[in-house]
């Protein structure tokens, strides 16, 4: 276990939907913070050496057979904890107190009546708004432990025994409905925990670099190099940490946006100098795709011919061992069971797997604590310009999956111009950092026009733009007109062959971010 060089708060997870927020509102209070599953060993928290211990919510319950629980040993080595939700149970069962199933599940907003002003509640509201979600409740507090603010259905909201240092809260403080949420975080870690609150970007990137140093010594690392945020990223770190033993190989699958080729290699070549293998596959990737309109077959064909050609670029870097990609927390996908920790799943887009048995690399991910925002933190702090590090997400397939129908090169050349006036007009507006992702559509269908004196019978494209917290679901975006009627006119004015443009109203679910 690697011991933390700086006052860190670890988070136990016990499967919570919430963990990763946790450890995010850690880190917005300037302090580190690390999840780990819940089944670490006690020694193990203590060579680590954490200024202090959260336990998660879960969906398990109390008095299951073989519900989570952490080592015991935890609870005697004198670092405090804070239990959320399930923490709060698990705290309570294991020292003496006791959880009952009222008849109804509490599930939304509740109103925090504060009964002690306490350092964990310091600055915190009476009647502040909580965010409630549980079965269980605890009946008789853990020993030792007090009180300290109730809701109308729920007495034991906060339980506090600041004498053995555990503490825990019903609701869940992480998430934005619980409005004082973050106070009582920044609480635990600052007033409860005395953990200097002195982390940022830039000590994130000092102990990541020595930690890559440290794992990656004198061999070589391979980095596939998409153009986007994560990779990125992940490319300048390293490039950071260890120079020339980075290798990265970036595919031009003539597939991409207007430009984007021509970026990537200017911002990775020419300004930062990294070790680039350059593989302008156009060709084999377009007529491996001619003739085919079905969604899937073209993503199919598009991954297995990037591992083709990732697979010849690998056997030229022969020295490499390790391989680099940019998951980041999202992308893992976390389930706990009871005998084993959160297992991660990586999207298979994300992965560069299905590589040959004797191309065996080890996995370097260090991005896998961040979330997105974060990543664009360390973009920035990385130097990397604001062209990549605020620039929308784009599919692997890339414009495979927008140019709907058959893929040839000149619809793709049409596609990328309309795309390009697109995002053009919407950074005039000022509006691409308030959107999620916008992309245009080439659709498989012609309509009659007329332009001048004469008719016209030429493509059809729609664009979309959506607002969206993490992709999951996401909404359309509203435009001002002007917006859209300034891209529409552009569009028909200055792409030839397009006649007509439509704007997506469709949200997701029912509909997906991109067409295909
Ligand atoms: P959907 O279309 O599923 O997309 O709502 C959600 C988000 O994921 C992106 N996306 C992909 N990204 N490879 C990727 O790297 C893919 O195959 C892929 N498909 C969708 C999409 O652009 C959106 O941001």
């Amino acid at each position: 276990m690697e011991q933390f060089s700086q006052d860190s708060i670890l988070v136990l997870d016990f499967g919570a939907q919430y963990s990763q927020l946790i450890a995010r509102r850690v880190r917005e209070t300037h302090v580190y913070s690390q999840i780990v599953p819940y089944t670490i060993s006690a020694e193990d928290v203590k060579e680590m050496n954490p200024k202090g211990i959260i336990f998660s919510g879960g969906p398990a319950s109390v008095s299951t057979d073989g519900s989570p629980r952490p080592d015991a040993g935890i609870f005697d080595l004198g670092i405090p904890i804070l239990g959320i939700c399930y923490g709060l149970q698990v705290i309570t069962v294991m020292n003496s107190g006791y959880v009952e199933r009222p008849d109804k599940r509490e599930y939304g907003i509740a109103h925090l009546d504060i009964l002690r002003q306490t350092p964990l509640l310091e600055g915190i509201n009476s009647k502040s708004q909580v965010w409630m979600s549980h079965g269980d409740s605890v009946s008789i507090p853990m020993a030792g432990g007090v009180c300290t603010a109730s809701t109308e259905n729920c007495e034991f909201t906060v339980v506090e025994s600041e004498e053995r240092g555990l503490f825990g809260v019903q609701f869940h403080p992480e998430v934005v409905h619980t409005v004082e949420g973050f106070r009582l975080i920044q609480n635990f870690v600052v007033n409860i925990c005395k953990a200097e609150q002195s982390w940022s970007m830039e000590s994130f990137i000092d102990t990541k670099v020595e930690e890559i140093r440290d794992i990656v010594k004198d061999k070589t690392v391979l980095c596939g190099l998409s153009g986007g945020v994560d990779s990125s990223v992940v490319a300048a770190l390293l490039h950071k940490a260890i120079g020339d033993q980075l290798i990265c190989v970036f595919v031009n699958n003539g597939l991409l946006r207007k430009g984007e080729a021509d970026l990537v290699l200017s911002v990775f070549k020419d300004t930062f100098h990294i070790r680039l293998q350059y593989a302008d596959v156009e060709e084999q990737f377009l007529s491996a795709l001619k003739g085919v309109s079905d969604p899937e077959t073209k993503r199919k064909i598009v991954g297995r011919i990037f591992i083709d050609v990732f697979e010849q670029e690998a056997r030229k870097a022969r020295d490499a061992t390790f391989l680099a990609q940019g998951t980041l927390y999202p992308d893992v996908i976390e389930s706990v069971s009871p005998t084993g920790g959160p297992s991660a799943t990586i999207k298979s887009h994300h992965n560069v797997g299905g590589l040959p048995e004797d191309l065996k690399f080890t996995l370097l991910e260090p991005l896998r604590e961040l979330f997105k925002d974060e990543v664009r933190e360390l973009g920035k702090e990385l130097g990397l310009p604001d062209e990549v590090v605020y620039r929308h997400p784009f599919p692997g397939p890339g414009l495979s999956v927008r140019c709907i129908g058959e893929i040839t090169k000149e619809r793709l050349e049409t596609l990328r111009d309309v795309d390009e006036i697109f995002i053009d007009e919407i950074r005039k507006a000022g509006l691409y950092g308030e959107i999620w992702q916008a992309l245009a559509c080439l659709l498989p269908v012609k309509s009659v026009g007329v332009q001048g004196d004469e008719r016209t019978y030429e493509e059809v494209c729609s664009l979309r733009a959506v607002v969206s917290e993490d992709a999951m679901t996401a909404d359309w975006y509203r435009f001002p007109p002007d917006v859209l009627q300034r891209a529409s006119a552009r569009i028909c004015n200055e792409v030839s062959g397009v006649n007509r443009v439509l704007y997506d109203i469709t949200s997701k679910p029912p509909g997906t971010i991109e067409w295909e």
